[in-house]
């Protein structure tokens, strides 16, 4: 212990004997400063904007219309994803990473995925804006919809049912679920 002292006391009589060591020393506690500064406020910037996944509450179950479903595409939005799959519409939010802002199928976000699922193509012209019925798809192509369909059972919930033009809205209990409301978000 005295021998780190005597270290520690010749190195600050080092320091201060010369104005030019001063000066680097000084500098070298400024641009420590500066950078560890920047490094806080990095982080806190990164904190601020990342939304925390997994944070959304269970949405109550509810029918959508093709132009409902547009806002819920994780930007207009408070984060939720869903997207349309043969008719049931998915909360996929959970999945942002997939379907979120510059996700590779950000383009299904809001939208009715099940041609583009069909076709295995994540091109925009995939996504009519009018009620798509599929009714061009060749049986396999819709097979292959059931698929992927089955794919998203088992890992998203189901909040309600994609509206064909002029069907009404199914009205819901408050505490109806199915057995896939039930997966986390
Ligand atoms: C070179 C082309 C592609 C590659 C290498 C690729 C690769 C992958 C990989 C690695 C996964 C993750 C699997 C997992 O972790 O469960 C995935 C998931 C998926 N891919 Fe692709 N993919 C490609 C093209 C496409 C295309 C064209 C579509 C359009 C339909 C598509 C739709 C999907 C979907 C819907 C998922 C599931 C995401 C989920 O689990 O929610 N992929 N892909």
């Amino acid at each position: 212990m005295p021998q780190a002292f005597t270290f520690a006391r010749r190195f600050v009589d080092d320091v201060i004997s010369s104005p030019i060591n001063i000066f680097f020393v000084g500098l070298i506690c400024y641009f420590s400063y500066k950078l560890i500064k920047k490094d806080n406020s990095l982080q806190a910037s990164k904190d601020k904007n990342s939304k925390p996944k997994n944070q959304l509450s269970k949405m109550p179950k509810r029918d959508f219309t093709l132009e409902q479903l547009k806002p819920y595409d994780g930007v207009k939005s408070d984060g939720r994803i869903l997207i349309g799959v043969l008719g049931q519409v998915f909360d996929v939010s959970r999945a942002s990473d997939f379907y979120g802002p510059g996700g590779p199928y950000s383009v299904f976000a809001g939208r009715d995925a099940s041609r583009a699922l069909a076709t295995f193509s994540v091109d925009q012209s995939q996504f009519k804006d009018e009620y798509d019925d599929l009714s061009d798809l060749k049986p396999s192509q819709i097979d292959s919809i059931k698929e992927w369909e089955m794919q998203f059972l088992e890992k998203y919930p189901v909040v309600g049912r994609l509206l064909k033009p002029g069907e009404e809205p199914n009205v819901y209990e408050e505490e109806e679920t199915s057995s896939s409301d039930k997966k986390e978000l």
